[in-house]
């Protein structure tokens, strides 16, 4: 049983993922609501992505489109808070770069920068990282969308959010890496103002800092080369191995389509249905990115559906190939405005053709 997060109650489960359970809280301070993830620190692997995930989150100053982070606790024996640069935080940085597990360092009191703290024997169950988040009362905006009637203003609004959250990352250099409806969170205002969205999972993110970045690369060049992401959103080059923060934008734009055509598909796996675009090559789904690196020849096409032209260029500019041919992040954000604002009540259909030299046009069925 876990103990209280003083000064929080923690109360339901709010969802789960790979790395970490997230529940509802609220603070016995203020009473608000928050939402409180916590991250088994019992491998390298979790540590480093709990880390990533504070880190980023620290680094972030306000924005309305990105989860705020509120507070991180270290949970090892007993629970205290934790700052970037602080003590526990090398600690961390220590075990998740050794690669070994905390009862494998050779820790002594007097070299242990956790101190009293940490005993040899503390159980690994109680070994975490809890991060204090801002509270998303809509869940996550593939169920949102889910539930509710297409809406191409509720789209529109969310469309321009999501890309002036992408820009203000890729400003401060950071790649968020797994951008999927699923890691977007609804906030519904109480007072009845339409809801804001509110990119969260900063596990995989990737802060490209003034040492990595050369003085003539910027972060549309700087070539990044471990595998991830969730693979319907995953650019054909990040399935290759070596990718920019351009692969955010081809992930944006699988989001862009599926919200559009509200293409999805039944992930056995969380026994849920998942906003997704994929080509349906006979009875297998396969992920646009991942059949685009199979074939460079493949054309993924989104289609025109009523007077969205404008639109459809850009998204059609979002997933293309050639992560040169992609907007940057502000670019997308002012074009994406622009659209928006001249072509209210719009929508797209997509598909995709595969043109051999110009003669045959294959379709695929994009479910
Ligand atoms: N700030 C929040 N407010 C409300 N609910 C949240 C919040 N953060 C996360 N959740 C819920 O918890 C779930 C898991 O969160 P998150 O994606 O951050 O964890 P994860 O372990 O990295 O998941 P995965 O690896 O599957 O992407 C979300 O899908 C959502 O339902
Ligand atoms: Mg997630």
């Amino acid at each position: 049983m876990d103990p209280d997060l003083e000064p929080y109650q923690v109360l339901d489960e709010l969802g789960s993922g790979s790395f970490g359970v997230v529940y509802s809280a609220v603070s016995l301070k203020n009473s608000k609501h928050y939402a409180i993830k916590k991250i088994k620190c019992t491998n390298p692997e979790n540590i480093e992505i709990a880390l990533q995930e504070m880190w980023t989150l620290t680094r972030l100053t306000d924005h309305p489109n990105i989860v705020k982070m509120i507070e991180c606790y270290l949970q090892n024996g007993g629970i205290h808070r934790v700052k970037h640069g602080e003590d526990d935080y090398l600690c961390l940085v220590e075990v998740c770069l050794k690669g070994k597990t905390y009862h494998q360092l050779p820790f002594s009191n007097s070299h242990n920068p956790c101190g009293k703290q940490l005993g040899p024997n503390i159980p690994h169950s109680q070994l975490n990282l809890w991060l204090v988040m801002e509270y998303c009362n809509g869940g996550t905006m593939n169920d949102y969308l889910l539930e509710r009637d297409p809406d191409p203003e509720t789209n529109a609004r969310f469309m321009t959010q999501l890309s002036g959250a992408v820009s203000f990352l890729h400003n401060n250099n950071v790649v968020h890496r797994d951008l999927k409806p699923d890691n977007v969170l609804v906030c519904q205002p109480v007072n009845g103002d339409p809801p804001l969205v509110k990119i969260g999972d900063f596990g995989l993110s990737k802060i490209c800092n003034a040492s990595n970045l050369s003085h003539n690369t910027d972060i549309n060049t700087y070539q990044m080369n471990s595998a991830c992401g969730s693979d319907y959103f995953m650019a054909p080059e990040v399935f290759e191995g070596s990718y920019t923060a351009k692969a955010d934008i081809f992930a944006l734009g699988m989001i862009f389509c599926s919200m559009m055509e509200r293409t999805t598909c039944y992930d056995k796996e969380s026994n849920k249905l998942l906003l997704v675009t994929c080509i349906t090559n006979g009875k297998e789904n396969v992920p646009v990115g991942k059949a685009l690196q199979d074939d460079p020849k493949l054309t993924f096409e989104v289609l025109k559906c009523g007077r969205n032209n404008r639109l459809k260029t850009l998204v059609q500019s979002m997933v293309a190939i050639n992560p040169d041919e992609r907007p940057a992040a502000d670019e997308l954000h002012k074009k994406l405005q622009d659209v928006v604002k001249r072509q209210p009540g719009w929508t797209v259909c997509v598909t995709s053709q595969r043109s051999s030299r110009g003669k045959r046009k294959r379709r695929y069925t994009v479910s």
